[in-house]
């Protein structure tokens, strides 16, 4: 017999099923048991009457929440003034012939029929298996895929392929620090997991690709905020021959028919949507990422913008030395070497971020193909000729091959969820996310290795000396 979802028991009415899943809830009525089964469909009753086989009977009296039961019975209508409105399954129940116990369960640590802010973050991780399991975390999840699929679907339509980019990489400048990881076959010698795929999605333009795009994770040794993660997930673009417009008029097409096929309910505030300069949106609203939403309070409006004509450096105080806006492959908006030598602090760039509700959830540029413009942009910001052409020879060497003009953007998909969902952190949107302090409860991750593997790698700690 095959099994049938809860959700689909409906259609049944006075035909025999099978059901299976978790016992989500507990009643007696009398002698009558009713128990809520719970799948990843929704809820259904399931009906243990006195008068079934003794032996099956008994063990329906020793069920207990969150056991993971099979159940044969007959689907027929409730009794009049039993319906349940509050479930889809709630006009009718299963009179149970048959239970089979797949699993026991231990009593969960906390609750998963409330929407679980409540509860304390670093349990919630620990058993982020039981986390999950609450209603708001597998729409969430739910959401997540249908926005992705949406957007492979979407670009796929306008000829873009989806290419994979490997994990184990070379450092690349996206402002962050890099996560490293030790190679055993060249000891002392490391991988970097990559900022983003930046410098690969850029090789493939060299390849010919023309229009390349990925659901790409990207790594950086940061802290985490809430809208912040170790690990995140882009939608990284990069075409070849284009201008900014049609970059941002792709982006802006793409999510207005998201939000429209996904969101109905929710209500762009102005189509097509803003775009300011850098300037401007720090001029009007003293950040470049404006809330432009016209009521804050409304958690479905939805005001995206666009900043464009961002300046191409920035001064890091701290470090007294001129660092990229973005990243070091934007092309400035002059071809005047010695200008961008002199007056760093002058040079715009071909940069563009997108903005929604206050949040940055994308950026992106034209990159520079010049590679006289190139080497002067890295010297401003500190690198010498030598270590440029050490760091960066791949790309230089595969630009002298016959490099096609070329841009992109990535937006980030988490800050974006979060946002449709009215999630006040993007730990909400991702299935594994880490705490606050860049852990994972559940696997116990970060954690030492062993000293064979140390060995191995001819790596040795040095124990961090007690503050
Ligand atoms: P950028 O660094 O602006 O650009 O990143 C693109 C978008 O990714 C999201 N994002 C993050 N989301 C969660 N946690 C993080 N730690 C995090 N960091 C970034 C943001 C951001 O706008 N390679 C370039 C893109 C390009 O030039 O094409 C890049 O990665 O929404």
């Amino acid at each position: 017999m095959q099994r049938v979802l809860n959700i689909k028991t409906t259609k049944y009415l006075s035909k025999k099923v099978k059901v299976c899943g978790w016992v989500n809830s507990i009643r007696s009525h009398g002698k009558i048991i009713f128990i809520d089964l719970r799948d990843r469909s929704g809820l259904v009753q399931i009906v243990f009457a006195p008068n079934l086989e003794l032996k099956i009977y008994e063990l329906a009296q020793k069920l207990r929440p969150e056991w993971v039961i099979e159940v044969k019975g007959v689907v027929q209508k409730r009794p009049k003034g039993m319906e349940n409105p509050k479930i889809k399954t709630g006009e009718i129940e299963i009179q149970a012939e048959s239970l089979k116990v797949f699993s026991k369960a231990k009593t969960l640590p906390f609750p998963i029929d409330t929407l679980g802010y409540e509860i304390n973050e670093e349990v919630r991780m620990k058993y982020r298996y039981l986390d999950l399991r609450r209603e708001r975390m597998r729409k969430n999840l739910e959401v997540r895929q249908k926005v992705i699929q949406f957007m492979r679907d979407f670009l796929q339509k306008e000829g873009f392929i989806e290419v994979e980019t490997p994990i184990l990489t070379k450092s690349t400048p996206e402002g962050a620090r890099d996560f490293i990881v030790p190679s055993r076959l060249q000891p002392g010698k490391f991988f970097a997991l990559p900022q983003s795929p930046q410098q690969y999605k850029q090789l493939l333009q060299v390849a010919g690709i023309e229009k390349y795009f990925q659901i790409a994770r990207a790594f950086r040794d940061e802290d985490p905020r809430a809208d912040r993660q170790a690990e995140h997930t882009q939608l990284d673009i990069e075409m070849s021959f284009v201008s900014q417009e049609e970059i941002l008029d792709l982006v802006e097409k793409l999510y207005i028919s998201l939000v429209k096929k996904l969101f109905p309910e929710k209500k762009i505030t102005k189509v097509p949507f803003l775009r300011m300069t850098y300037q401007e949106a720090m001029e009007k609203h003293k950040t470049d990422k404006p809330d432009l939403r016209k009521n804050k309070k409304d958690p479905n409006e939805l005001a995206f913008c666009f900043i464009t004509d961002f300046p191409m450096f920035e001064w890091k105080k701290g470090e007294k030395r001129w660092g990229a806006m973005h990243h070091p492959f934007t092309k400035p908006q002059t071809e005047n070497i010695s200008e961008i030598k002199k007056h760093p602090e002058r040079i715009l760039a071909y940069q563009y971020d997108f903005a929604l509700n206050g949040y940055e959830i994308g950026g992106g540029s034209l990159r520079t193909t010049d590679l006289e413009i190139l080497t002067a942009v890295f010297e401003v910001l500190g690198y010498k000729k030598s270590e440029i052409k050490k760091q960066f020879k791949h790309y230089f060497e595969a630009f002298s091959y016959g490099v096609p003009p070329h841009g992109g953007i990535a937006p980030g998909i988490d800050r974006f969820l979060a946002i449709l969902l009215n999630e006040p952190n993007i730990r909400e949107v991702i299935a594994f996310p880490k705490t606050g302090d860049n852990r994972d409860p559940m696997m116990d991750v970060p954690a030492e290795v062993t000293e064979e593997q140390l060995k191995e790698l001819h790596i040795k700690i040095v124990k961090p000396k007690k503050k």
